[in-house]
């Protein structure tokens, strides 16, 4: 490795985030409409072979040493595990983030493959609620997934929670005792205006600050020392475990962000509100080689902004939704 992928701001991008496809089998209120969702066609979509040669540029050249797996939902995309075999071989930190209802059957297979720690994403405990919010009753399923990657050796399993004023903040201490009785780290993020619905509003956003207040006051929590995470981490002071709190609006973690993305349709992204994206699919079908590919990264990279500014005038709501960038 000679070079990094360091941006005008100085900032090191060692945390790459692929989505495999940006087909789903939810329909989160605030992902997706309920019918018509148009998909990428198959053609448009990367090939494993593709993915591997990008993310082996990504390792070799500029020490990117995390690659997480998104959507969509990254289970319906199609043998899945032959592609996490091939990235579990470069090496890295090897994370994967989903809905959880495909992970009964799958947790063992991905695992077994070489992956290594999951995020499940999961935003009410209630079954009536949950199936309102994603459009399928399939809370059980969730739950039961949730136990297979922790019987499968996933390590660890983290729960992403998206807090929404009116829709799950009465839950925040549901979340806390299911994270605590299972041994789950709980993410509970600050709801951003990435809504396919643009059902997003300043008041709908619950402040870290007041998830901490309210748990801490029936299970009082520590912080733990941040190091590069855009998560917040606190203990439990009786050693059950701990939660994270992201303040993506309240608090945003842009100064620190190490994170770069591509798309299904390998597209590269340098920040989850960009408006521009690179094409790295045009350059791998027309046969460039590994050179090409590095310089067209290091320039989607330094070209980064310094913050998403959501909130501010200046803020522009990028065109693509969360399932269609990844997460
Ligand atoms: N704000 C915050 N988080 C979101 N996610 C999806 N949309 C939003 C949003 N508008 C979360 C999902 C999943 C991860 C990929 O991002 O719930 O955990
Ligand atoms: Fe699917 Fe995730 Fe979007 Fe829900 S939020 S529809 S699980 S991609």
């Amino acid at each position: 490795m000679t070079e990094r992928l360091v941006d005008s701001f100085g900032r090191v991008h060692t945390d790459l985030r692929i989505s495999v496809t940006d087909r789903c089998n939810f329909r989160c209120s605030y992902c997706m409409p309920a019918e018509g969702m148009q998909w990428i066609p198959r053609e448009e979509i990367l090939t494993f072979e593709e993915i591997e040669r990008v993310a082996t540029v990504a390792v070799d050249r500029f020490g990117v040493d995390t690659i997480r797996l998104t959507g969509g939902e990254p289970t319906v995309r199609a043998r899945l595990p032959v592609l996490i075999d091939k990235l579990a071989r470069l090496e890295v930190d090897l994370a994967l983030t989903t809905n959880g209802a495909s992970l009964e059957n799958m947790a063992h297979d991905l695992a077994a493959a070489g992956l290594r720690r999951i995020n499940v994403s999961l935003d009410s405990l209630k079954a009536d609620r949950f199936a309102e919010l994603t459009r399928r009753d399939l809370l059980e399923r969730v739950l039961g997934g949730i136990d297979a990657a922790l019987d499968a050796g996933l390590e660890p399993v983290k729960l992403n929670v998206v807090t929404m004023r009116g829709v799950n903040d009465d839950e925040l201490l549901d979340f806390a005792t299911y994270g605590r009785e299972r041994g789950v780290e709980v993410r509970f993020i600050e709801f951003m205006p990435l809504d396919a619905g643009e059902a997003w509003d300043r008041e709908m956003v619950v402040p870290a600050a007041e998830v901490l207040e309210t748990i801490s006051a029936v299970h009082p929590l520590e912080k733990v020392d941040r190091g590069n995470e855009p998560a917040e981490r606190f203990r439990y002071r009786d050693g059950a475990g701990t939660i994270g709190l992201i303040g993506s609006v309240t608090d945003p973690f842009c100064a620190s962000c190490n994170r770069i993305r591509m798309t299904a349709e390998g597209q590269m992204r340098n920040c989850l509100f960009a408006v521009e994206e690179v094409d790295l699919r045009g350059l791998l079908r027309s046969g460039a080689g590994d050179d090409e590919i590095a310089r067209v990264m290091s320039g989607c990279v330094s070209a980064k902004w310094a913050g998403h500014r959501i909130g501010e005038v200046q803020f522009i709501r990028p065109a693509r939704s969360m399932s269609q960038i990844g997460g």
